[in-house]
């Protein structure tokens, strides 16, 4: 099978030109301008922006969490993730403590196996490290392709590991060439505060966000950063979302360290204004929460000097139903929200087209840093000769609304209902296969592959 794209916008991280793709069953196998080779179909892409297949690496999917699941499965949250141009996800085991890694692994692969639309890949979160889970890291490494373990400094009682956990992890996580993952909040604070706030009668959704003040995720990054700087781990702090964050590793540059930062969409364009409602804020309930417009333009001007790497989603949809479990107390709220098929679109319209950052620097943070961080260059992340085919071929100027109503997220609410964006997904290509076309999906699930990684270095 072979497809030939003439006449695109083709973008990479560093590159912006147009020509033709050549593509031979499951890989790029040309690149140039006006190529003659014959070929089984012919896309026509001029006009239209050929970037690299999006890499999404923080998704939740059928997750048990908070009493309940997530609601997408590996089917409906691949497939959303395709029509929003994401070829790739990379998801979390959770560790059950008390249990093994290859125990959570098995019931991570029990769920995912025969069920993925696009290609997928997993993270490890270590929940209880031990002199029995010790061995179990380089297994993981060295047999599974899983080189990137996250922990948790909050979520006190469920997830959470202490100090002494972490740095005896980051030792052994170092020694086999892995990168260590973190939710970089104070566990303890928070916990008290969530009491606190309890105790006193206050249990809407703004109460969420008030029981994380910024200072509980400054604080737990700067102790990250220094435990990184003292092991020498590798590390990535998922989910910032603030300046006093973003300032703990900018201190560590001034050292030559450097820790690498994932943010993600929510947080360069949605603020927490929209807890100031009553339990309608729930939509947005997320750890850590939104925070205020000052981040955001500190977020948008940490991608362009290079401190934050990476835009991803943290996607974890729960329907409305479940969001009413915290009804009354906002402690028992599911964390997450819906937005891995908007993140591509989003991150175009709100960054690209409004002028804040280059469509190089977008390509670089949803698609290219991503591979390169977590172990997948070149074969995903870039458009060269040899890379897997995940292409995505995009409208720059077709405007559209993000609605419940269309999107294919397994969840009956949008966090961004009735955003205007400038940028359409048009034609996805996985692995050499035509997989979005026309609004509609052209794979069926199973077609998405677990994707092996590569040892990682703190370089990229
Ligand atoms: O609110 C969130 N972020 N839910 C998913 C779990 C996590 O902390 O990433
Ligand atoms: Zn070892
Ligand atoms: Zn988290
Ligand atoms: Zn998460």
């Amino acid at each position: 099978m072979s497809i030939l794209i003439k006449n695109g916008n083709i973008v990479t991280a560093s590159e912006n030109f147009i020509g033709d793709i050549f593509i031979e069953n499951e890989t790029i196998s040309a690149i140039g301008k006006n190529l003659k080779y014959e070929a089984d179909e012919v896309i026509d892409a001029s006009g239209k922006l050929i970037f690299p297949g999006g890499i999404d690496p923080h998704v939740h999917l059928d997750m048990p969490f908070m009493g309940t699941f997530s609601s997408d499965s590996y089917e409906t949250g691949t497939r959303a993730a395709l029509f929003g141009g994401t070829t790739m996800v990379i998801d979390f085991i959770l560790q059950t403590q008390g249990k093994s890694l290859r125990s959570a692994l098995e019931e991570w692969k029990g769920r995912s196996e025969g069920n993925a639309v696009g290609d997928y890949s997993f993270h490890m979160a270590v929940t209880d490290y031990n002199d029995n889970t010790k061995p179990e890291i380089r297994e993981m490494i060295e047999e599974e392709g899983i080189t990137s373990f996250k922990t948790f400094m909050a979520y006190k009682g469920a997830l959470m590991v202490d100090d002494r956990q972490m740095v005896g992890l980051m030792e052994e996580v170092k020694q086999h060439g892995g990168l260590i993952n973190v939710h970089a909040t104070n566990g303890d604070m928070i916990d008290y505060l969530v009491q606190k706030n309890r105790n006193e009668g206050n249990r809407a959704p703004i109460y969420h966000y008030l029981s994380q003040p910024e200072v509980t995720e400054a604080e737990a990054s700067e102790r990250f950063v220094d435990m990184t700087n003292f092991t020498g781990c590798p590390g990535y702090i998922v989910h910032l979302t603030c300046e006093g964050a973003l300032n703990a590793v900018r201190n560590a540059t001034r050292r030559n360290q450097h820790v690498f930062v994932e943010t993600c969409i929510q947080y360069l364009i949605l603020d927490a204004s929209l807890y100031e409602q009553d339990f309608e804020g729930a939509k947005w309930v997320m750890s850590p929460p939104l925070r205020e417009k000052k981040d955001q333009e500190t977020l948008w001007a940490g991608i362009n000097q290079g401190l934050v790497n990476v835009v991803a989603t943290d996607h974890c949809p729960f329907f409305w139903e479940q969001k009413l479990m915290g009804i009354d107390d906002f402690s028992k709220i599911p964390n997450g929200h819906p937005a891995v098929e908007n993140r591509m679109e989003l991150l175009y319209s709100e960054g690209v087209h409004k002028g804040r950052i280059t469509l190089s620097k977008f390509v670089e943070v949803a698609c290219t840093n991503p591979a390169k961080i977590f172990g997948m260059y070149p074969k995903k992340g870039t458009i060269c000769i040899g890379s897997d085919a995940d292409l995505v071929i995009f409208d720059p100027n077709e405007k559209h609304t993000l609605s419940a109503k269309t999107h294919h997220m397994n969840v009956d609410y949008s966090g961004y209902e009735g955003w205007e964006v400038t940028g359409k997904v048009k034609t996805v290509l996985l692995r050499g296969k035509v997989a979005i076309s026309n609004n509609e999906c052209l794979v069926e699930k199973g077609y998405g592959q677990f994707i092996k990684r590569n040892k990682v270095s703190d370089k990229i």
